[in-house]
Formats: C-alpha cells, sequence, structure tokens
C-alpha cells in the first residue's frame, strides 16, 4: 500500500465558519481517518500576519480555529496537527525556496496582481499599501508544501495557482541542488461544496456574509432566518435553482432530505418554514460538538499542549531534512569535504552498516551522516535476520527498536529521538526521489 501525504492549512484570520466546516474541516477529518493516508494539518499563522495586525485575533484564532479541527473529530494521535510558527525550519525553508524563484512568477500571483489592479484602477501607485508578506505568500506556502514533502494537497480551486508555484519551486531547487522535493499535486474536491454566505456571495470573511462554526442555537437560529430570500409569498412556488438556503441545506442533507426539501419549495413552502428546516438540520450536526468546543476553548493549556507534542512530530521530520537542505546549498560546517554535486548530500545522511566479526557473527550500526554512532545493534546469527531488523527500522522507526531478537544500543549520548529523525531523514531521502 502507498502512503499518500495529505497536507493542508489554515489560516488564523478570524472565527472558523460554515464555510470553512464544509469546504475543509469536514473533508479533511474524513482523510484523515482513511488507513493509506498520512496526515498533516496545521494553522497557518504566519499567513496570517499578511493580513491581520490585531495581536489578540491571531491568538484567539489560533485558539478556535485549532479547537473547532478537534472538535469536529481530528485525532491529533493519528495526524501530524501543528502550528506553522512552531516550525522554525519553515521561514528557513521560505529563504532557500526564494532564492530559486523567478521573481516574475510571484508578479503574477492572483492575489498580488488582484491587489495591483485595485490600485492602478484607483489611480494609486501599483504597489500602494501592498506589504512585502503578500508578495511572498506563495514561496511561505510553497515552504509549508516542501517542507513535509506533500504528494497531496486539498484545496480550494482559489489556491490550485499557489500549488503550481510549489511545483515550480520543487523542480527549480532540485535542479540545482539534486532531488530533495516532492512535487505536489493539488486534491481538488469537486464534489465538495463552496458554500453561499448570508448574502448569496461565498461565505468568507472578507465578505462579512458568515455563520460561525460553533455559534450557540440561538444565534444560528437568527443567522439563518437572516439568509437571503427572494420576495414570493407561503404557497406560492419557489425556485431551488439560485437559493441560497436551499445551497446551504444540500450541504449538510442526504440525498432524500434535499429530495423532499426540493419537492417542498415546488409545494410553496414558506420561507420561515423552510429556514426553520435548515436552522434544525445544521443545529442537528453541530449540537453534539459544540460542547467538544467549548471544553477546548475554556482550557487553553490542554490545547497548547496538544499543538506542541504536534510540534514535536513535524521537527522530528524537519530538523534532520532542513540539515541535509542546508548541507545541499552549501551552508555546511566548514570542515566538511567541499563539493558541489548533489552525490555529498548523500553523504551526509545517515547510514546502515552491515559487517561480520571476527567472531563470526553479523552485526550492525546505525551512523549519522557525519560518522556519528547512533545505533549499534548486537550479534545475528545470520545476515539476513540483521538485514530485517534493518528493514523493519526502517519500515517502522523507533517502535521496532523494541521488538528486535538481539539487543539494540543507543549510541554515546544519543536518545531514542535522534535515532528517529535519523529513520525519517532516510525515509524522506527515498521518498524524495521519484519526482
Ligand atoms: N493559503 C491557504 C488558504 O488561504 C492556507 C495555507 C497556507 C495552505 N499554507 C498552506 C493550504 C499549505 C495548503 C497548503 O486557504
Amino acid at each position: 500500500m502507498r502512503i499518500e501525504r495529505f497536507l493542508t492549512g489554515i489560516t488564523t484570520s478570524g472565527t472558523p465558519h460554515l464555510g470553512n466546516y464544509v469546504g475543509s474541516i469536514r473533508p479533511s477529518v474524513g482523510h484523515s481517518l482513511r488507513p493509506d493516508v498520512e496526515s498533516f494539518y496545521f494553522l497557518a499563522d504566519y499567513h496570517a500576519l499578511i493580513k491581520v495586525h490585531d495581536p489578540a485575533r491571531i491568538q484567539r484564532s489560533t485558539l478556535e480555529i485549532a479547537a473547532s479541527w478537534l472538535a469536529c473529530g481530528l485525532n491529533p494521535d493519528r495526524v501530524v496537527f501543528y502550528r506553522q510558527s512552531d516550525i522554525p525550519e519553515i521561514p528557513e525553508l521560505t529563504w532557500f525556496l526564494s532564492c530559486v524563484l523567478g521573481k516574475g512568477v510571484l508578479n503574477r500571483a492572483h492575489a498580488y496582481k488582484a491587489a495591483v489592479d485595485k490600485n492602478t484602477a484607483a489611480g494609486n501607485d501599483p504597489d500602494s499599501d501592498v506589504n512585502v508578506g503578500l508578495f511572498m505568500y506563495p514561496v511561505l506556502m510553497g515552504a509549508d508544501i516542501l517542507m513535509f514533502n506533500a504528494h497531496q494537497v486539498p484545496v480550494g480551486r482559489d489556491q490550485v495557482q499557489h500549488i503550481e508555484m510549489a511545483r515550480d519551486m520543487a523542480h527549480s531547487f532540485n535542479h540545482r541542488y539534486g532531488e530533495h522535493f516532492v512535487a505536489p499535486e493539488a486534491a481538488i474536491e469537486d464534489h465538495v461544496a463552496t458554500l453561499p454566505g448570508l448574502d448569496g456571495r461565498k461565505m468568507s470573511k472578507s465578505y462579512d456574509n458568515t455563520i460561525p462554526l460553533f455559534a450557540p442555537r440561538e444565534q444560528l437560529k437568527k443567522l439563518i432566518g437572516s439568509i437571503v430570500t427572494d420576495s414570493s409569498a407561503p404557497g406560492e412556488p419557489k425556485a431551488v435553482d439560485g437559493s441560497t438556503l436551499f445551497q446551504i441545506y444540500q450541504a449538510f442533507a442526504s440525498a432524500s432530505e434535499t429530495e423532499a426539501l426540493r419537492q417542498a419549495y415546488a409545494a410553496g413552502i414558506s420561507w420561515a418554514d423552510a429556514k426553520h428546516l435548515v436552522f434544525e438540520r445544521i443545529d442537528q450536526e453541530m449540537a453534539p460538538m459544540r460542547a467538544a468546543y467549548q471544553a477546548l476553548i475554556d482550557d487553553p493549556a490542554k490545547m497548547e499542549a496538544i499543538l506542541q507534542a504536534g510540534a514535536a512530530k513535524a521537527r522530528a521530520i524537519a530538523t534532520p531534512f532542513m540539515g541535509q537542505l542546508r548541507h545541499a546549498v552549501g551552508l555546511r560546517p566548514l570542515q566538511t569535504h567541499a563539493s558541489a554535486s548533489a552525490k555529498t548530500v548523500k553523504l551526509a545522511l545517515p547510514v546502515f552498516k552491515q559487517y561480520r566479526e571476527p567472531d563470526g557473527r553479523f552485526y550492525f550500526k546505525l551512523q549519522s551522516g557525519d560518522g556519528k554512532l547512533l545505533l549499534q545493534s548486537g550479534a545475528f546469527a545470520s545476515p539476513k535476520v540483521a538485514g530485517q531488523t534493518i528493514a523493519a527500522l526502517q519500515a517502522e522507526g523507533v517502535t521496532a527498536l523494541n521488538s528486535s531478537t538481539v539487543t539494540l544500543e543507543k549510541g554515546p549520548e544519543v536518545t531514542e529521538s535522534d535515532i528517529a529523525a535519523a529513520l525519517q531523514a532516510l525515509q524522506m531521502a527515498k521518498e524524495a526521489k521519484p519526482v
């Protein structure tokens, strides 16, 4: 079974709403339960700084979004769930990538171009009120994705250009420095609805037309009551096409429930009754999660601990990988043998060495890229069993330390997480090959 790596981020710039739930949280939680998928979910708080300059809002949004994901069923033990700003390797990689990407590519990025067009239309300087963060947005996003060599990135259509740019960055870097990155693909879920907001436009913070995901029952009722409808009277047949209320219902209801509402529309259901039905249906889905959400919001220390544990998992990958990349570009200790070829990069990776001692028995050791002893095996009767133990370590990571039939001893001052990091680095190097 090929394990696909999925990765997606959500910008911590506001309170999560039903559009985020339908478009991102719900399908992602569904994905994370698949056995053939390894998922990375993160809170894109560096991205939030581009637009939000209110520190309290950044912090609050981070808590709310993290709590929403968990309340909606994301299991942090099954996935890597972390906060972008806990991974210092990401801004470092952003810099590496910005040095292989043509500036012209960023000039063409939709978000930047839209800002420039708006300024030009208003007769302002093209870059008026555009910060460098907005310009660099796609590079930071590329670093998010390439840091973990994600294969698939579930995103909305508006983000596809960014994934293409990330592929560009992967190719340019690989071309110059050897095969380090997997070229990611956008996983666009066509069946996932873009939810309209209260006024019928796409539900979005920028339009101020959202329904907060965990609005209390009374507020939810009021907001659904305020969804725009046409002026047809009770008893008059109503059109489902273009009905915001109908589209929102459809995102929550089963096929048969949706069909029933379609018929009710044709039969002239009143807008008040239709709104009541939609409210009860959404509330039925959200009510059980509301309590879990509130408990997490009320215990930020617990939420913080969960994110720290996630950051440790993410950094077990990011730190050794970044070490490999630093070496590749030439940021190396001065005594290391200088060579520009990609082969030297391989030398920096940890290695397993198998050998036979004069006692006639078989051994292996794991060494770091700079020759430090990480793990020493005891004696194996056959090279085959030694090889199998190595294979188990490569496939299962440190958990295989306990199942070995022969003692495996850590090198001096080596911790289990050093070994985990070395095994991860080997794994990453193996996966990075087929671009
Ligand atoms: N740009 C994404 C959004 O606005 C958020 C994001 C940041 C992201 N980094 C990412 C999504 C990496 C996918 C992968 O929705």
